[in-house]
């Protein structure tokens, strides 16, 4: 039977295959990532569904049939931001995040949600039994007509979907249901690609909304992370610090919308609740007038966001000095401080690092570097700042300033929760109108050793 079946072993981080077993992978040069699967029998076939079909013909792009009434809300606003405006109808959304994060929860919410407009929705649970499910919608408050469906057969699921019109359908979790069409275990890179692809088809083909729900690895991907991305419209990421209650839903990819969108939840005893006024809640336990304590505003995709920044700065008494970043990327955080030493003299080579955003946040965008310094310095010379301020711009490896992305929305931010300095790039202020530069004293800077002086 070895030698008829025909293996394959593929890459469980990136996809890559390989007609043999290698400790490594040559494509992305992960250890021990490569799985044995077997290639799919006739992918076509399986993926087409039952019945033969007739052939697509070409048509013109400006007769295609569009209706935006095809779009409808979960009800949930800050789950139809990241969506780009709401639920597309046959559109697939891959909604990953870490084990208990809260990624049922807030599928359950959204479903219920939708079920209340009188709209038919189907929740297949591959990991919990129906009773734990009514449990979890019990202790929600839910009474909405949701469908459930047990099950780990991706037969059961397709026979479902051709049964009844569906408006959304949800398969928690996409590792948990198998297809018989292949013999690996659930959650195998083939199993995946094929589970995956084989309801986007339906889901395509005039079949409901679909949301698949994936466990993310240790490392932080989606198992299968290129497999699954690149079949999906859409793909969201639910993150958050599991020891704070705040919840993050971050937009990667989005066919229907701008990426890089953010919604904010807070899980409560009764479930997830929408946070409106987020910034508000990201610095509300800031220190009073505390050095090593700075207030970025943010802005990820439409949404302005003020976080705290933090740095703890300590000689370091032995060996290499230590850098730990919390919700900040740590190889950024060592550029900056080299910058620091080289550019605008501040000695931090021989100390340790601690630096965070506070209140489990977590911020990727250049904006925030010069906060960080500007954090770093005031730890180090015991200086707080100002608690009126905001400090924001790229800092770059020759030490200037650099402008960033939307400032007119970070200031009208940073505004409207009372801040009335701001330090930021000299090329973003000369991006602002005059209104824009109203209400909010800027003091413009050019390069990091200007905007340490302006602010220290
Ligand atoms: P869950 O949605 O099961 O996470 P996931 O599907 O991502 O694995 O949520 C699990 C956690 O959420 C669990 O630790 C309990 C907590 N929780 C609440 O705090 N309040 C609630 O109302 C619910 C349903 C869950
Ligand atoms: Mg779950």
């Amino acid at each position: 039977m070895a030698k008829a079946a025909k293996t394959l072993f593929e890459c469980t981080a990136c996809g890559a295959t390989s007609p043999k077993w290698l400790g490594r992978c040559p494509s992305c040069g992960g250890w021990s990532t490569l799985e044995e699967t077997r290639a799919a029998r006739t992918p076509s076939s399986t993926r087409g569904g039952p019945g033969a079909r007739a052939a697509e013909l070409p048509i013109a792009l400006t007769d295609v049939q569009m209706d935006d009434a095809d779009r409808f809300s979960t009800g949930l606003g800050e789950l139809d931001r990241v969506l780009g405006g709401g639920v597309v109808r046959g559109g697939v959304t891959l909604l990953g995040g870490d084990p208990g994060i809260g990624k049922s929860t807030l599928i359950l919410q959204a479903l219920a949600s939708v079920a209340a407009q009188g709209k038919r929705v189907l929740y297949v649970t591959a990991e919990e039994s129906a009773a734990q499910v009514a449990l979890r919608a019990r202790r929600l408050g839910m009474s909405a007509n949701v469908m459930l469906l047990a099950t780990t057969e991706l037969d059961d699921v397709h026979a479902s979907l051709d049964a009844e019109r569906y408006d959304v359908a949800v398969i928690d979790s996409i590792q948990t249901v198998r297809s018989s069409a292949l013999e690996s275990a659930a959650g195998s890179v083939a199993q995946l690609r094929e589970v995956a692809a084989s309801l986007t088809g339906a889901a395509k083909r005039g079949g409901p909304a679909l949301f698949l729900i994936g466990h993310v690895t240790k490392e932080g991907s989606l198992a299968g992370p290129k497999v699954l991305e690149h079949l999906v419209d859409t793909v969201l990421a639910f993150e958050g610090d599991p020891t704070h209650s705040y919840r993050i839903l971050r937009t990667t990819k989005n066919r229907f919308g701008p990426s890089h969108e953010l919604g904010v939840f807070e899980m409560a005893r009764e479930g997830l609740r929408e946070v409106q006024d987020a910034s508000s809640v990201f610095i509300a336990e800031r220190p009073v007038r505390a050095a090593g304590s700075v207030v970025v505003p943010t802005a990820q995709g439409s949404r302005p966001l003020l976080v705290e920044v933090q740095a703890l700065v300590a000689p370091a008494l032995y060996g290499a000095p230590r850098r730990v970043a919390t919700g900040i990327d740590a190889n950024r955080l060592a550029v900056l401080l080299a910058v620091l030493q080289r550019k605008a003299g501040v000695h931090v080579l021989d100390q340790d690092v601690f630096a965070s955003a506070a209140g489990g946040a977590r911020v990727d965008e250049p904006a925030v570097d010069l906060a960080l310094c500007a954090a770093v310095v005031s730890s180090l010379r015991d200086r707080p700042l100002a608690m009126e301020v905001v400090v924001l711009g790229e800092v770059g490896l020759a030490g200037e300033l650099r402008a960033v992305t939307r400032p007119a929305l970070r200031l009208r931010e940073a505004k409207r929760l009372g801040f009335t300095r701001a330090v930021l790039p000299r090329a973003d202020v000369a991006r602002l109108s005059a209104d824009e530069r109203e209400g909010i004293d800027l003091m413009p800077a050019a390069t990091l050793e200007d905007a340490l002086q302006a602010l220290f």
